[in-house]
């Protein structure tokens, strides 16, 4: 693939904190581009378009498919992504999060950051001068949603109309994420979570006008039986990263919850898949008769996490 062909003007030097920040026609061209992408790594061809780059990955958090997928996105094509951790740099901690941006913006290309508040990786974007991408927060997970939305539309072509449901903890990242994005570019979304999980009012009257614009359909409900007629049903761990204190009462809380086959079968559909950011616990959110059986694209959904955030960084990069 020829990057020329694709016009990156909108794009250049842009940082990605949520999907709040970019168009619709802006996230549908990401979407071609990682398609693209994908295409040419099947193809077998290798580009070298991240030479003379360098990536700082900041990790608060544990990751597995983010760091491994910025790592070797960005490696693979030239560029030298480095691995920090907040037990090797000071952020923060000694030195404050402007101090650490305005350092690390005259060393590196990029930043990839994932930890714990939205705060930070919004003060990294402005005070580091060079493109930002939020590899999870406590408040978004945007580089995840991208590729949700590409595995939708493997099995289903334009995911415009199209009926996603979350089912669990309706407040995490992830919910909040897809809600984003399903309401800018006209995806049917119904949170299916117990009241008190509740996605923030806030959030909700955000996307509101999104949706008027894309014709998606924003729901929340407690009802299981909401999922009838879903094109993918997603769920998430019932207890996210920060918050291992409340995993007993959010156990007792989601058990009615848990995506098993009797609640796949809601869907009234066959053909329904199913969808997880992972890492999954099995037995929890999912039974391991839906994350390993035929209707589970929870793997393609892995491997596009890389596709689509080396395409985030085609597009974005100088
Ligand atoms: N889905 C996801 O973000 O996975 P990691 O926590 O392993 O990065
Ligand atoms: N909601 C999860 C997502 C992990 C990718 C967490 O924040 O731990």
């Amino acid at each position: 693939m020829n990057l020329e062909t694709f016009d990156s003007n909108t794009f250049k030097g842009r940082s990605l904190l949520t999907w709040l920040d970019y168009s619709e026609e802006e996230i549908r061209r990401l979407l071609d581009l990682s398609s693209r992408v994908k295409a040419e790594k099947q193809r077998g061809e290798v580009h070298d378009r991240f030479t003379g780059k360098t990536l700082a990955l900041l990790f608060e958090k544990r990751s597995t498919r983010t760091r491994c997928a910025f790592e070797t996105a960005f490696g693979e094509e030239g560029g030298h992504p480095v691995f920090l951790s907040t037990q090797d740099i000071q952020l923060g901690a000694k030195e404050s999060i402007e101090d650490t941006a305005r350092v690390l913006g005259r060393m590196f290309s990029a930043i990839q950051f994932r930890g714990f508040k939205q705060s930070t990786v919004a003060a990294l974007a402005k005070y580091s001068g060079v493109p930002v991408y939020n590899g999870l927060t406590d408040s978004f997970h945007p580089t995840q949603a991208l590729a949700d939305i590409m595995t939708l539309e493997e099995s289903f072509g334009p995911c415009r109309g199209k009926k996603l449901c979350f089912v669990g903890d309706g407040r995490n990242n992830v919910a909040r994420s897809l809600m984003v994005i399903c309401a800018k570019l006209g995806v049917h979304f119904t949170v299916v979570t117990p009241t008190s999980l509740n996605p923030d009012a806030g959030l909700m009257e955000t996307c509101a006008p999104l949706a008027a614009v894309s014709g998606a359909e924003i729901r929340v409900t407690a009802d299981t039986a909401e999922v009838e007629g879903a094109d993918a049903v997603y769920t998430d761990v019932w207890v996210s990263m920060g918050e291992e204190s409340l995993r007993e009462e959010r156990l007792a809380l989601l058990k009615p919850y848990q995506v098993n086959q009797a609640l796949m079968d809601k869907t009234g559909r066959k053909d329904a898949i199913f969808l997880h950011c992972l890492p999954a616990v099995k037995g929890e959110e999912v039974t391991a008769e839906v994350i390993d059986g035929p209707q589970s694209r929870a793997w393609d959904e892995a491997e596009n996490r890389k596709h689509t955030i080396k395409a985030i960084m085609l597009a974005t990069l100088e």
